[in-house]
């Protein structure tokens, strides 16, 4: 393959709004079939690029900080790499026995670390980005609804570490829109205002704008948004 091609061959990409590709995995914590086996859960399902790497370790004692605050919003983490098992094993002890960062020490990672030497799962998930690296995953991030659909997807390179703050609001972000059928407008936090859906009809936009649409307040016809209490809004 010249430069030129492998600078622009396209691999698949699973896009919003597609099922989450089927795998069957070994994972650290027994096998699992996805998304099979979370079924009616929110799932965070994030690539990493190497065991035993500084980035990659600030980043899983993080997850595994915040772990508890993802299953309250009925949300787990699968994370996975193209290590093997036992690498996964010795680094997962490692953290726990000898890294401390930040205000963390002992941290016991408890979600699965799936094993994926041969890459398929990678591949199939779009985390192998090889103008990045062909050998490592990029730091890719897959939220998963519980229909087994994916409804959003950020994409990290190596060199940096990933924002936690911005996870925990995509999924609130996302359960919230679903909840409450509204959009939620550029760093949108709980409490702030959202955005209601387009009116169905001339005369139904006309009272809206006219301030008939109770609680509703626009900005134009096009773009209208109402309060939603925070004590609305689940939050971990
Ligand atoms: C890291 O996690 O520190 C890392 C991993 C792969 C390449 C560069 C950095």
């Amino acid at each position: 393959m010249t430069q030129q091609e492998e600078k622009t061959t396209i691999t698949s990409m699973p896009r919003i709004g597609d099922p989450a590709p089927h795998f069957e995995a070994v994972t650290t914590q027994g096998n699992i079939s996805f998304p099979e086996d979370y079924k009616g859960k929110w799932v965070i399902l994030f690539s990493h690029p190497a065991d035993f790497t500084p980035v990659c370790t600030s980043e899983f004692m993080t997850f595994a900080k915040l772990e508890a605050d993802f299953n309250r919003l009925n949300t787990q983490l699968v994370g996975l790499s193209v290590d093997g098992l036992y690498s996964h094993i010795a680094w997962l002890r490692t953290i726990k026995e000898r890294i401390e960062f930040r205000d963390m020490k002992n941290v016991e990672v408890k979600f699965p670390l799936i094993e994926d030497i041969s890459m398929n799962v990678a591949t199939k998930y779009g985390m192998i980005q090889p103008n990045e690296s062909s050998t490592k995953a990029v730091r890719a991030v897959f939220f998963i609804d519980p229909k087994g659909i994916i409804r959003a997807m950020i994409y990290y390179p190596l060199s940096l570490g990933r924002n936690f703050k911005e996870l925990k609001r995509v999924i609130i972000g996302l359960q919230t829109a679903d909840k409450h059928a509204v959009a939620l407008p550029a760093d949108w936090q709980p409490g702030e205002d959202v955005i209601v859906p387009p009116a169905n009809s001339c005369g139904a936009a006309a009272d809206r704008m006219a301030g008939k649409d109770e609680g509703v307040y626009c900005k134009d016809w096009f773009f209208c948004m109402k309060p939603l209490a925070k004590e609305e809004v689940e939050m971990a």
